[in-house]
């Protein structure tokens, strides 16, 4: 086996992260030799030579205080400037990415895809595409790590995390969870398979009898009677979810915000958290504890699956109607139509 320094680089990312480590690593070996040679160099030079030796007062410069503290300043904010731009190439999704949804569990990864694929410490992706995985946790916090992407990032509970990667080798990497989390925390790895784009579509053409991860969630939209009061097609008790995702929402407090997953768990999770305006608090319960959390990404899916092309404002048109008491057609002011 050949011990390798660095592990393969095996993304967009891996290179450009590889040249910055690089870049810093030299800047702080070259400070410390010019430091270290410095205390050397003045230790040997201004050294006492006999007892009667009295030193000579030195008076400051100006000229030389702001030389040192200047340039040191800016050799290192190069590094801030550098990491901050990678940062947030690194926070910044793609339009275009194909999504993933990982959940990490004591002691495992499952992956789930959504055209229904399901796998456990497993990830199959295309070569040079853009993949964007959603990141949750069952339990504790996790760390989603792979080296050979130079991408990690931390799973917390109650939260939802993104991290995307353009992976640019096909091959089998690993899979690590970089964060302590009980007992068996060093057996929570997997692997990556990176794979053609076609072996990727034929891949995901084979298994997923349960159907795609938005037809799983309607299912449970039925089961747990989400659809007795979030009705699809005229205005039941709660709001109507047909195009609420991407949306802004208006709430009862006067504050707007976007319906995204992390406000749609928020609002399976704790109802009473945001409530949209015109709709009362208290009506729907919570089902904090009986959904699990690959199943809140399902019932997530389905309610993106509602949302076709998200634009305009969600709670006005609707809290229109339940405080005006109009007839049984469900108008929206603005944004797309109900139905
Ligand atoms: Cu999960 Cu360590």
């Amino acid at each position: 086996m050949r011990l390798a320094i660095v592990p393969p680089r095996a993304s967009e990312f891996a290179g450009q992260y590889d040249i910055l480590f690089a870049y810093i690593t030299v800047v702080c070996v070259v400070m410390t030799i010019l430091i270290f040679a410095g205390v050397a160099f003045f230790a040997l030079k201004y050294r006492r030579r006999n007892v009667h030796e009295r030193p000579t007062l030195i008076h400051g410069s100006m000229k030389l205080e702001i030389l040192w503290s200047a340039i040191p300043l800016l050799v290192f904010l190069s590094m801030f400037a550098w990491g901050a731009a990678l940062y947030f190439d690194y926070y910044i999704i793609p339009k275009d990415a194909i999504e993933i949804y990982a959940v990490g569990k004591q002691w495992m990864w499952k992956i789930q895809y959504p055209e229904g694929q399901h796998e456990i410490n497993e990830l199959h992706v295309p070569v040079g595409r853009n993949v964007h995985i959603t990141l949750a946790s069952e339990d504790v916090i996790h760390s989603f790590f792979v080296p050979a992407f130079r991408m990690k990032r931390d799973v917390v509970p109650g939260h939802y995390n993104t991290i995307w990667f353009r992976p640019t080798k096909k091959g089998r990497y690993h899979l690590f969870c970089a964060e302590y989390c009980g007992t068996q925390h060093s057996g929570m790895i997997g692997w990556v398979t990176v794979m053609d784009p076609m072996e990727y579509e034929n891949w995901l053409q084979g298994g997923g009898t349960a159907g795609s991860m938005s037809s799983q969630g309607e299912k449970m939209f039925q089961q747990l009677g989400c659809s007795t009061c979030h009705l699809l097609d005229e205005q039941g008790r709660c709001p109507n979810l047909r195009n609420v995702y991407g949306n802004a929402v208006r709430l009862a407090d006067g504050r707007t915000v976007i319906a995204d997953e992390a406000y749609l768990r928020e609002s399976i999770l704790n109802p009473n958290a945001k409530i949209v305006e015109g709709f009362a608090r208290d009506i729907m319960p919570t089902f904090e504890g009986q959904v699990s959390e690959e199943s809140l990404l399902q019932l997530i899916a389905y309610i993106k699956s509602l949302s076709k092309n998200p634009t305009g404002t969600i709670g006005a048109g609707q809290a229109g109607r339940v405080a005006g008491q109009a007839g049984p057609t469900p108008v929206t002011e603005k944004g797309p139509p109900q139905r």
